[in-house]
């Protein structure tokens, strides 16, 4: 129950709860896709096409969800994702969600737009926590916060690569998206950039992007990463077999098969869609995981069927933030940890090494 009276009972009705209680410039900013949000649609609407082929008759009544990520035990096969500006839906922001995160031992991806410093963060949970990495223009300063993110104890960078430019998000557009006085950017930004501009035509995001980020970034840069880090690398935002490749010859311990939540390049294929044919072609040599679209439990079987170690979880963890803060979030994690667990039962898988493309019907 809410303060209201009102039950929410899925991530569905967190979404609606939070469309409520947030300012429609936040909600709009975390919510909305590029362009006409064709992807972040089809993210959703491709996990619901996808029928299972439930085994009947195999004794479920032990079930583990455990499962590991480059070698890091978690109780649940579900990522918190790297989303910035957290302190938008709660005053406690990333802080709030990284001691859900301890409390429950989820993973978790630290933004580097996070509106808390990394040194925080990782003294609110001892669980897993990764940084999710921009590549700034400056590239001293990229080295400078890779540095300070591997000295705050970050176990993993999760290397963006989807982004040389902002995608249009035109609800931003429309709202003048923009920090409020009292929210700022947490890691070094030169000059004014640890605030957004306010603009009357555009989103202060896409301007902040257009002055930060490295438009020129290659594969050559995954090298030069590798050469000041000794962090594993994962790279985010992947869609297609032949860059899944690039990526294990680059280097990657990890791919993240993303696009953004759909809030880059509209009509760009759905995650659940370009997982398969990644699987194929990175065949064991780096760990696979992937966003966009999670909301069921039985999303997650069908991406650990399809070839993926793990799932993030993004908006619905804001959602749960921006309702209840800490406990918000645990709220949110763990309706889609019970739903995993019933329809693991109901799939007659006992645990998530028997989740084999096999459940997955094909026609
Ligand atoms: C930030 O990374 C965003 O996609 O808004």
């Amino acid at each position: 129950m809410t303060d209201d009276g009102s039950t929410l009972i899925n991530l569905h009705d967190m979404e609606e709860a939070a469309r409520e209680r947030l300012p429609p410039m936040i909600f709009g900013y975390y919510a909305s896709g590029a362009h006409d949000e064709i992807t972040l649609r089809e993210n959703r609407a491709c996990y619901e096409r996808i029928a299972l082929r439930p085994r009947v008759l195999t004794d479920v009544s032990q079930r583990d969800l455990s499962t590991t990520v480059l070698g890091a035990r978690v109780p649940v096969p579900i990522l918190i994702a790297p989303m910035a500006f957290q302190r938008l839906a709660h005053a406690d922001g990333e802080l709030a969600t990284a001691r859900a995160a301890a409390r429950g031992g989820w993973g978790m991806v630290l933004s580097t737009l996070s509106t808390t410093p990394v040194e925080q963060v990782r003294a609110a949970t001892s669980a897993t926590l990764w940084f999710q990495l921009y590549v700034f223009r400056d590239r001293e300063m990229t080295r400078t916060l890779v540095e300070r993110v591997e000295s705050a104890g970050c176990s993993a960078l999760v290397l963006t690569v989807d982004t040389p430019i902002l995608g249009r998000r035109e609800r931003d557009v429309r709202n003048h998206f923009h920090l409020p006085a009292d929210v700022s950017i947490a890691h070094t930004m030169p000059g004014d950039m640890q605030r957004l501009p306010v603009l009357e035509d555009d989103s202060g995001l896409a301007a902040h992007a257009h002055r930060m980020l490295d438009p020129s970034l290659t594969w050559r840069d995954i090298e030069w990463l590798g050469s000041f880090t000794r962090l594993p690398i994962l790279l985010k935002g992947i869609l297609r077999a032949d860059d899944a490749r690039l990526a294990v010859e680059a280097g990657a311990a990890g791919i993240i098969v993303s696009n953004h939540g759909g809030r880059q390049l509209d009509t760009a294929v759905a995650t659940i869609r370009a997982l398969p044919e990644i699987a194929q072609a990175v065949a064991g040599r780096a760990e696979i995981l992937i966003d966009g679209g999670v909301r069921r439990g039985t999303d997650i079987i069908k991406a650990i069927a399809l070839g993926a170690r793990a799932v993030l979880l993004g908006r619905p963890v804001l959602w749960g933030l921006a309702l209840e803060g800490e406990k918000g979030v645990t709220r949110v994690m763990e309706m889609l940890r019970d739903e995993l667990d019933l329809a693991m039962a109901l799939c007659g898988c006992r645990s998530i090494e028997e989740l084999s493309a096999d459940l997955i019907a094909t026609y």
